[in-house]
C-alpha cells in the first residue's frame, strides 16, 4: 500500500495518469496522454476533492478509475436496452472505447451490465446476479431504474460530459434513462456535503478494504457491482428540525462531521457511549448506528454520493455504492427502511443494480471479459 505523499494538484496529475493507464482504452499503439493533457487545467478549477489516491499498491492499476480515482465534481448516468446478442453489445463496447480513447479531459469511464442482460446475451458475469428484492418503503419508477447496459461517467464539466454522451450515441442500444448529479461546491479536499448540509461520504472503507469492493478470484476477478438509487430528499422537512435533532437523526455533527460522543470526522463511532441518564449518545435509531458495519460482520460498501436537483419536490441523492456483494445493500436498506430515523425524509424512486466488469490491462476495451474468460488479479 503506497503511503499518503502527494500535494493535491499532484495528486491529481498522478491520479490522471493512473486513469490514463487504468481506464479501459484498447488502443495500445498510441502512447498514452501526457497526464497534465488527461486532467486539464479545469480540474483544480473546478474544486476537484484530490486526496491521495486510495487502494493504491498491487492491482491497483486494474482497479474501476470511477471507483479509485479522487471523486470528480460532475457525474453522468446513461442507462440502455440492448435488443442485440452478445456480438453487438461487443461492438458498441469497441466502438465507446474508441471514443473515450479521444476524450482529453479528466474523466472516468464506468460500464455496468444490468441482470437480465447478463443472463440473456450469455455474459461472463458473477452468478448468481438478479435484481434487487422489492424493498420496504421503495416507491420505484421501473421506467427509471434498471437497463442492460450502463455507462457511468464523471468529469470535471457537466457540459463536457454531455457532448461526450452525444458522441457516444451508437445503433444497437436503446436510451432507457439518463440523469446528472453533481458534487456541492465545497472547501478542496474536504468530505461533500448532501442537501441535507450533513458531510456525506466519511465513513468510507479504506485502502486496506478493498476486499469489501472487488471480486476477489475466477473469471470475475477484479470486478465489482454497483446499486444506484435515486433518493428523494426532503429538504424542507429535514431543515425544519431543530439542529441537535437532526444530528440525533444521522448520529453525526452537522458542523464538523465527528461521530455523536466523538471529537474528530474520521473516528470510529462509539456506539457503545452513553450519556449519565443511560441513553446511547448515538441513538438507536440514528442512520450512522443501522448502517454500521459491525451489524454485517464487517461487510463494508464504498458510497459516492450526487446531489441531483430536477426541480420542486425532485431534489436529492443520487447514491453510488460500490461492492463485492449486492446482498449487502439490501441487508442495510431493509434496516434503514424500519427503524432510520432519516426514513421519513427520503424516498427511494429509482433502483438499479450493475455488475461491472474489472477494467484490465491498459489498452483493453470496456468490457472485453463479459465475451470470454479473462483474469487480470
Ligand atoms: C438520501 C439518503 C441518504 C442520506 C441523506 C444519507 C446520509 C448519510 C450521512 C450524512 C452519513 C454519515 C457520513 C458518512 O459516513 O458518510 C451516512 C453514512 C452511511 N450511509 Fe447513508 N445516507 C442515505 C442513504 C443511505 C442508504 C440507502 C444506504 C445503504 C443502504 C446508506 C448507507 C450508509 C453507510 C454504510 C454509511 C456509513 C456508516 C458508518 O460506517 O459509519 N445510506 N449516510
Amino acid at each position: 500500500m503506497q503511503p499518503p505523499t502527494s500535494t493535491p494538484r499532484r495528486a491529481l496529475l498522478g491520479a490522471a495518469a493512473a486513469l490514463a493507464a487504468a481506464a479501459a482504452f484498447r488502443r495500445p499503439a498510441r502512447p498514452a496522454p501526457a497526464a497534465a493533457d488527461a486532467a486539464g487545467p479545469s480540474a483544480d478549477a473546478a474544486g476537484v476533492s484530490a486526496g491521495t489516491h486510495p487502494y493504491a499498491g498491487a492491482g491497483a492499476a486494474l482497479r474501476h478509475p470511477g471507483l479509485v480515482l479522487p471523486q470528480l465534481p460532475h457525474l453522468l448516468l446513461l442507462a440502455y436496452d440492448t435488443p442485440g446478442a452478445a456480438a453487438e453489445l461487443r461492438e458498441v463496447c469497441e466502438r465507446w472505447s474508441a471514443v473515450l480513447d479521444r476524450e482529453r479531459t479528466a474523466l472516468t469511464a464506468t460500464l455496468g451490465i444490468g441482470p437480465a442482460a447478463a443472463g440473456r446475451l450469455g455474459l461472463v458475469t458473477p452468478v448468481p446476479f438478479a435484481d434487487l428484492p422489492p424493498l420496504p418503503g421503495d416507491r420505484l419508477d421501473p421506467a427509471l431504474g434498471g437497463g442492460d447496459v450502463l455507462l457511468q461517467l464523471t468529469g470535471a464539466c457537466a457540459q463536457r460530459l454531455d457532448a461526450l454522451a452525444a458522441a457516444l450515441e451508437v445503433p444497437g442500444l436503446v436510451p432507457r434513462w439518463r440523469r446528472h448529479g453533481y458534487v456541492p461546491a465545497g472547501p478542496a479536499g474536504q468530505t461533500p456535503r448532501n442537501l441535507f448540509g450533513f458531510k456525506d461520504g466519511s465513513a468510507n472503507p479504506g485502502p486496506a478494504e478493498g476486499q469489501w469492493i472487488w471480486l476477489p478470484s475466477g473469471p470475475c476477478a477484479g470486478g465489482s457491482f454497483l446499486v444506484h438509487r435515486r433518493i428523494a430528499m426532503d429538504t424542507t422537512a429535514f431543515a425544519a428540525l431543530p439542529p441537535e435533532r437532526q444530528e440525533a437523526v444521522v448520529g453525526r455533527r452537522r458542523t464538523d462531521g465527528s461521530p455523536l460522543g466523538g471529537t474528530r470526522e474520521h473516528e470510529d463511532p462509539d456506539l457503545y457511549a452513553k450519556t449519565p441518564e443511560g441513553r446511547y449518545l448515538i441513538p438507536a435509531t440514528a442512520h450512522i448506528r443501522l448502517t454500521n458495519s459491525r451489524l454485517d460482520g464487517g461487510a463494508r460498501m464504498l458510497r459516492r454520493g450526487y446531489t441531483y436537483t430536477d426541480g420542486p419536490g425532485e431534489q436529492g441523492l443520487l447514491f453510488c455504492a460500490y461492492l463485492r456483494d449486492p446482498a449487502l445493500f439490501v441487508r442495510v436498506q431493509e434496516r434503514l427502511a424500519q427503524r432510520d430515523a432519516l426514513t421519513p425524509f427520503v424516498e427511494h424512486r429509482a433502483s438499479g443494480v450493475y455488475y461491472l466488469p474489472p477494467p484490465g490491462p491498459p489498452g483493453t476495451a470496456l468490457g472485453a471479459s463479459l465475451f470470454g474468460p479473462a483474469r487480470y488479479l
